[in-house]
Order: structure tokens, then sequence, then C-alpha cells
């Protein structure tokens, strides 16, 4: 008689409804920095315009603050303009650690305060770029790009580079964390928080 498949388990961390989503999600990204060749901040950040079309592009997540996922970009990017509708969608994916987490949830502006705060950060060839680039419109050539850099160089020599009014931060607060691990043959765990009153219900999915 054949034995029945015995599916082994990668040692998973448990989820039920004693855990914290954002403290979940804090431990995976301290684990993903110490893991991760580079970048272990990155993620997808999907947005749709106003006929339904979607559209996604690599981020930098900045950090979590108050149980909000906050990025930095041009407000007049692309995404500035699909972001207007108030609603995005993130994604993590850990290679090395084989785990992804998605996020979905209404999506608005930091306060100018907290723009200005990281922003102040920066390293000032960053800051002089984000006065220079016109982030997702027509760039003719390098050459105009560079030229541009220099000018915003040259305007502010010798003083602290303000913040530009079209470059920012934004905040998804989340409505829906969902934590996936590997598992063998394709059986992997998915765990999905839904907001609910001021704390989360949490339910295991199939595969
Ligand atoms: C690893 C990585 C990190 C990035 N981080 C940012 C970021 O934090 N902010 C940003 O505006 N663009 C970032 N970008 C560039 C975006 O993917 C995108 O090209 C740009 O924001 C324009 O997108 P849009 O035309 O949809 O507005 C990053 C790209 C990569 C590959």
């Amino acid at each position: 008689m054949k034995d029945s498949l015995v599916i082994p388990q990668n040692p998973v961390t448990k989820m039920d409804a004693s855990t914290d989503p954002i403290s979940q999600f804090q431990t995976w990204m301290a684990e993903a920095a110490a893991s991760e060749p580079n970048d272990p901040n990155a993620m997808s950040v999907a947005t749709v315009d106003a006929t339904g079309q979607p559209s996604v592009r690599i981020l930098l997540l900045k950090g979590v603050e108050n149980g909000a996922f906050q990025f930095f970009t041009n407000y007049e990017s692309r995404k500035a303009n699909e972001l207007a509708n108030g609603k995005a969608a993130l994604c993590f994916h850990w290679k090395t650690l084989r785990r992804q987490v998605r996020v979905v949830g209404p999506v608005e502006k930091v306060s100018a305060a907290a723009s200005d705060a990281y922003f102040e950060q920066r390293e000032r060839g960053s800051q002089l770029g984000a006065h220079a680039s016109q982030q997702s419109r027509p760039l003719e050539s390098r050459d105009v790009l560079v030229q541009a850099v220099s000018a915003v160089e040259a305007r502010y020599n010798g003083q602290k580079v303000p913040r530009p009014a079209n470059w920012g931060g934004y905040q998804v607060i989340p409505t829906e964390i969902e934590f996936w691990l590997d598992q063998p043959f394709r059986l992997h765990d998915r765990f999905r928080f839904t907001r609910s009153g001021n704390g989360w219900q949490v339910q295991r999915l199939f595969p």
C-alpha cells in the first residue's frame, strides 16, 4: 500500500487573532533587511486611472507611521495623477525569504511638515534632482536633464535646498494586509488581515 502524501512544513510564523499585522510586517521587514541583497523596502505600488486601467511601478517604502505605509515621490507624476482617486495597493516580494505581503487601502498625502522632514534628510544630489525632474513627462535628451540639475545647483549654491512644492509623501492606510509564505508543493500559507473597527480580523486563505 502506498503511503499517503506527507506535506513537509517549513517553520511557520503562526498568525491568528492575537497577531498585530503591522508588527508582523515590521518583523518581516527587519528579516528582509538582513537577508535581501539590496532594497528590502522596494515594493510595487499599483494605481488605476480614470478608465480603470491599472498601472504599477516600484517605489521604496520609507516607513510605517501610525500604521500607515509611507513613500515619497513627485506630486505631478503619472502615479500622483492616479493616486488622486484615493486608492492604492502595495506588494512586497522578498525573494530569498520566499515571502510576499500585499496591502490595500485608501491613500492620502502626508503632512507638509512630514515631507519637509524627510526631504531634509536626503542627500543634496537627490534634493537637487527632485527640483530638476519633471517626473513622468517626456524628456528630449539626457543633456536637458543634466542642464536642469546644473541650473538648480547654481540657484541654490551655498544654500539649503528647499523641498519643491510638487514633491512629497503619500501614505496608504491599510484596510487589508495579506502575508504569504512559501510552502512545498505550492501549498503556501496565506493569512489575510481585514480591518474591523479598531482592530483586525484574520482569515487563512487557500493558496
Ligand atoms: C528600486 C526602485 C526604487 C524606486 N524608488 C522610487 C521612489 O521611492 N520614488 C519615486 O518617485 N520613484 C521611485 N522609483 C522609480 C519608479 O519606479 C517610477 O519609475 C517613477 O516613480 C515614475 O513612475 P510614474 O510615471 O508611474 O509616476 C524607483 C524605482 C526602482 C526600480
